[in-house]
């Protein structure tokens, strides 16, 4: 029992003069090592004496004993960007960074008059103090290299620094899609000193050519129209976060942003012209005949299915924003002409289907859609006029009545296909003749005076000149079919001078 004290005792005192032993060799006091006679070490072992930690601190600013601020000078050299797709909202960079500074415990010139340069990698930025940067708009970034990263620093002899790596970044852009596929984004790759506030550490481009693209930069589905650069400064604390002293005041930032357009050339192969030419198959209806529902109802809902079905494509790749992008107005209006080729199909078709013989003032579009829309009305309407007309007119209308009874012949209706206007004078009551303006009607009452036949005394001046014609409902229909031929390609040309007006002119 007394033994194994003794023996813990002796340890225990043994072990205390080691540790003192070891304090007293790794003390201060021993000296620094020379650094006389530099041009003789190796760069490796010149470097370990020039950075020793007797002299150096690498966790202190190069000019932390005069209190100036550090300038950091950066520049960039692109090695390609790739905008993500659309619906990612960010980019990928890779991209050398050079960063320059000078650090004057590092100038070795009076030491080393032969030594050029002190190039090392990353065992050598482990020695000396670099400034600590981060992108601020980063999704993601790293150093690139395989084996070891690439990081290059050369150091000067006046002490100043290089401070090269190679990284790569996947950064946030914020994109604007309301003229989506016209759109242009900026994007921008934000740096920011982490450690030090503006008051200390400065950074700034370099003055000329701060950032270089390779001229092999290859952008897909952009163009790169333009980029700068800017310096800026930032507010670092951050509101109610207790940063122990750390990050407060404001801090140095540089921007580096470029502005890409995109290339409109896929969005027009691939749904521009193609919706285009759906859109002109929905006219081919116009051409069927107004019966003919099963061809023009297949054509109206295959058109409208097909192009639904581009556009929905088209869609998926797009981030769900909820503003209106240009490329959904394109839809709607496209989704519109082809829905009201439908619609003057189902129009059409249900005029076409009517019995009754409709009267008109004139054959032009505003008499035949209001006896079309409203026949009972307009019918009435007619009846009135040719009442309170004179009687000359009851008897243009008696004309009509006949071909009216032509008209219901056991042939039927729907087949009655001829036109039944005529403009020439004639004595002969055909029962074709259905049309007679006043002046002929005056006139053909002059011949009929003349050849003494069915003569009045046309006495009374005409009020109007009126001239009334039958139709029947096929007609119209076949009329309106004819019109819409014209109408709906003009409107959509109007639509489309519109709407490329507005999406390359704002
Ligand atoms: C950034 O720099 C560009 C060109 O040098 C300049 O047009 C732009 O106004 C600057 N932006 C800011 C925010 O300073
Ligand atoms: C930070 O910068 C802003 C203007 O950029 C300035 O008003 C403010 O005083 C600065 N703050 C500090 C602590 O220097
Ligand atoms: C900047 O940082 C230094 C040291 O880290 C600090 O003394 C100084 O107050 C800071 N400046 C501002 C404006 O916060």
């Amino acid at each position: 029992m007394m033994n194994l004290k003794t023996l813990f005792g002796q340890f225990l005192l043994l072990a205390t003069t080691v540790t003192a032993q070891k304090t007293l060799q790794s003390s201060p006091t021993l000296a620094c090592p020379s650094l006389d006679n530099g041009d003789s070490y190796t760069q490796s072992e010149f470097l370990s004496r020039l950075a020793n930690e007797c002299r150096y601190d690498r966790l202190l600013l190069p000019t932390y004993l005069s209190g100036d601020v550090v300038y950091v000078h950066a520049s960039a050299y692109v090695y390609f960007i790739q905008p993500a797709e659309a619906h990612d909202l960010n980019f990928k960079l890779h991209f050398l960074l050079q960063l320059r500074w000078t650090d004057p415990r590092l100038a070795y010139a009076l030491y080393s008059p032969e030594r050029s340069k002190i190039i090392g990698e990353s065992d050598l930025r482990q020695r000396v103090w670099v400034p600590h940067l981060y992108m601020s708009n980063e999704q993601s970034s790293s150093l690139m290299g395989t084996d070891s990263k690439d990081v290059l620093i050369s150091i000067a002899p006046d002490g100043e620094v290089l401070f090269s790596r190679r990284m790569q970044a996947v950064l946030y852009c914020w994109m604007n899609l309301q003229k989506f596929p016209f759109d242009e984004q900026t994007c921008s790759m934000n740096l920011e000193s982490w450690k030090y506030n503006a008051s200390i550490l400065r950074l700034m481009w370099e003055r000329d050519n701060p950032v270089r693209l390779s001229s092999e930069l290859h952008l897909t589905e952009y163009s790169l129209i333009d980029y700068w650069t800017n310096e800026s400064v930032v507010r670092g604390d951050i509101v109610n976060m207790r940063l122990g002293g750390g990050r407060s005041g404001n801090y140095s930032a540089l921007k580096f942003t470029f502005k890409l357009g995109r290339e409109v050339g896929y969005y027009l192969m691939d749904y521009f012209i193609p919706s285009m030419m759906i859109v002109a198959m929905s006219w081919v209806t116009f051409w069927l005949q107004a019966d003919a529902a099963a061809p023009r109802i297949t054509l109206g809902t295959s058109t409208m299915l097909s192009f639904i079905t581009l556009a929905s494509s088209q869609a998926k790749t797009l981030p769900k924003v909820s503003y209106i992008k240009a490329s959904e107005i394109w839809f709607l209006a496209c989704t519109g002409f082809i829905f009201s080729a439908l619609v003057e199909f189902a129009f059409v078709n249900t005029i076409w289907r009517r019995k009754k013989v409709v009267n008109l003032k004139k054959v032009n579009s505003k008499y035949i859609l209001k006896s079309t829309l409203t026949p009972r009305l307009a019918r009435k309407e007619l009846q009135k006029e040719l009442q309170e007309s004179s009687p000359q007119l009851t008897k243009s209308r008696s004309c009509s009545s006949l071909s009216q009874n032509h008209s219901t012949d056991p042939a039927g209706p729907a087949y009655n296909n001829y036109l039944t206007v005529h403009s020439f004078p004639s004595a002969l009551n055909l029962p074709t003749i259905t049309t007679q303006s006043f002046d002929e009607l005056i006139s053909s009452q002059g011949m009929n005076k003349q050849q003494n036949s069915t003569g009045s005394e046309g006495s009374d001046p005409p009020p109007k000149n009126h001239t009334w014609t039958t139709m029947t409902p096929q007609e119209i229909a076949t009329w309106i079919d004819k019109r819409s031929r014209v109408l709906f390609p003009l409107l959509f040309i109007f639509f489309n001078i519109i709407y490329w007006t507005f999406v390359y002119c704002l």
